[in-house]
């Protein structure tokens, strides 16, 4: 360790401080909960339904049949105390494979509506749920297929999130192999923590030592590896949480990443953690811990050479982003999701595809695509979600925006700006506005400045009326 435990905390007093007075200026709301803005704008729950001959009607490709591809595969081992993903457990293999079935219709049916043979992917993310809670001949046969539909071959990325229990072992081994064949490349296993009694607390399928042997195995097979983690969650002390942190710098993976756990759904599920939240209160942990853990964990990344690439990724290399995410969240390209619930991120508008099996498999026997809520932007949305996204994953590049919008980021929300930069929380140049180290702590709170007021995760009374107050006009 690079420091001992009183250290670590005492570095956190003046975050705790700073939080607290943030809270006082209104950007924080008073119960300092947070909600996690920057993958949509605005929220998925305002999403209508749309008739499938409306879902694409006047759009344009930025490029003629290039898009970032996600696959949703929603199946997990069990249910993890503190998701909210939108998932399936305890499925037959029987089931899963009537889900492949569908799926591989559902790629067809897309491609025949846009009148497309395949699709050239700038990036791939195989989602869930979990992708590798597929057998092996299950996850070979899915590979077979979608490579029919999506050429990899020019793919600079093809990325997997996957859970350690799934790559241990004869049949993890042979996932990964079979995933190398098709060309993986990048794989984000979600490790949460490195310490058995919180691992157990959260319901997961592994313990550390599990963890620690799919990690190696991902590595010596030679993916690019991603660790996740999440801080604030029952069980977790500020010792714990270091202790976690400091192993983690220590297993050998590039990227670390990190969230913070959120109680309230940011989707259209509810993870088990709310209910557990209303009837073991005293089990959670303080808003004071759970940010002084943040500033922990930075602290000990910053003393083992990570920094933070893209929002909550930390690299020791700068290089190690990504494209996935950097394609969607700051350059707004087109990105397709296929599966159940998936999402599509596009140009003008976000869509989202049927939650429920039943209707998957209706639409998809149907021909018909499976996305059935879409939400075209307005002018001014379209402003705001090129604002927000980029400015809480990345920066806010003006020639893009200019592109984008047909005029200067410089000529909106100016008092806003100004007051970020006021408060150090971003720097501008004539070419971008990012955040400062200090903005980046709060970006999922103040990227709310840009929000709409019907879209405000809080309600006003949550929040003091200090200058930073997300309702100031
Ligand atoms: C799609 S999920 C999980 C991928 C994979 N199934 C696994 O369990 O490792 C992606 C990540 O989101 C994070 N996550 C999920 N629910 C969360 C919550 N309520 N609060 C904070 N992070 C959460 C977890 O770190 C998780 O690994
Ligand atoms: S965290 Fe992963 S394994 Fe756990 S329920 Fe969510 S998607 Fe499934």
């Amino acid at each position: 360790m690079k420091r001992d435990y009183k250290e670590y905390i005492a570095l956190s007093d003046n975050r705790w401080a700073e939080f607290q007075e943030f809270q006082r200026l209104g950007l924080i709301p008073t119960h300092g909960d947070f909600s996690p803005a920057g993958v949509h704008y605005p929220p998925i729950t305002n999403y209508p339904p749309i008739a499938q001959e409306l879902a694409y009607q006047g759009f344009e490709e930025l490029e003629r049949g290039v898009f970032d591809v996600y696959v949703h595969i929603p199946f997990c081992h069990r249910r993890c105390l503190f998701c909210h993903y939108p998932s399936h457990y305890h499925c037959k293999d029987s089931e899963k494979d009537v889900y492949l079935d569908h799926l591989e219709k559902e790629m067809k049916n897309w491609l025949a509506f846009r009148g497309l043979e395949k699709i050239k992917s700038r990036s791939i993310l195989m989602g869930g749920g979990t992708p590798t809670d597929l057998t092996p001949e299950q996850l070979k046969r899915f590979l077979t297929f979608f490579t029919k539909y999506v050429d990899v071959s020019s793919c600079p990325q093809f990325n997997w999130d996957v859970d350690p229990t799934t790559l241990v072992g004869e049949d993890g081994l042979e996932r990964l192999r079979i995933i190398k064949d098709f060309q993986g490349d990048r794989l984000t296993i979600g490790v949460q923590s490195l310490n058995d009694e919180v691992l157990k607390k959260m319901n997961r399928s592994h313990n550390a030592a599990t963890a620690k042997e799919s990690i190696e195995n991902c590595l010596k097979m030679g993916f690019k590896v991603n660790i996740e983690f999440i801080y604030g969650h029952p069980g977790e002390t500020l010792e714990n949480w270091i202790d976690v942190i400091d192993e983690a710098c220590n297993l050998g993976t590039d990227e670390i990443q990190l969230y913070r756990l959120k109680i309230e759904p940011y989707g259209d599920q509810e993870g088990t953690i709310k209910r557990f939240a209303s009837y073991r209160e005293n089990e959670l942990i303080s808003v004071e811990d759970t940010i002084r853990m943040k500033q922990i964990s930075d602290q000990i990344l910053e003393d083992y050479g990570y920094n933070e690439n893209l929002r909550r990724v930390f690299t020791r290399n700068k290089n190690n982003i990504s494209i996935y995410a950097y394609n969607q969240c700051c350059r707004l390209k087109d990105q397709v999701g296929f599966g159940l619930s998936a999402f599509s991120s596009l140009n003008d508008r976000f869509m989202i595809n049927t939650p429920d099996f039943d209707e998957y498999y209706r639409r998809t026997d149907d021909g018909l695509i499976a996305a059935n809520r879409c939400l075209i932007r307005n002018r001014d949305q379209q402003m705001r979600w090129s604002i927000i996204l980029p400015l809480k994953n990345y920066y806010i590049d003006k020639k893009l925006f200019r592109k984008m919008n047909g005029f200067d980021v410089n000529s909106v929300f100016q008092d806003k700006f100004a007051l970020l930069k006021e408060y150090g929380l971003a720097t501008e140049n004539e070419r971008e506005i990012r955040l400062t180290d200090k903005g980046a702590f709060y970006s999922d709170e103040l990227v709310h400045l840009f929000y709409e007021d019907l879209h405000q995760s809080f309600p006003p009374e949550e929040f003091n009326p200090g200058i930073l107050n997300p309702y100031n006009k």
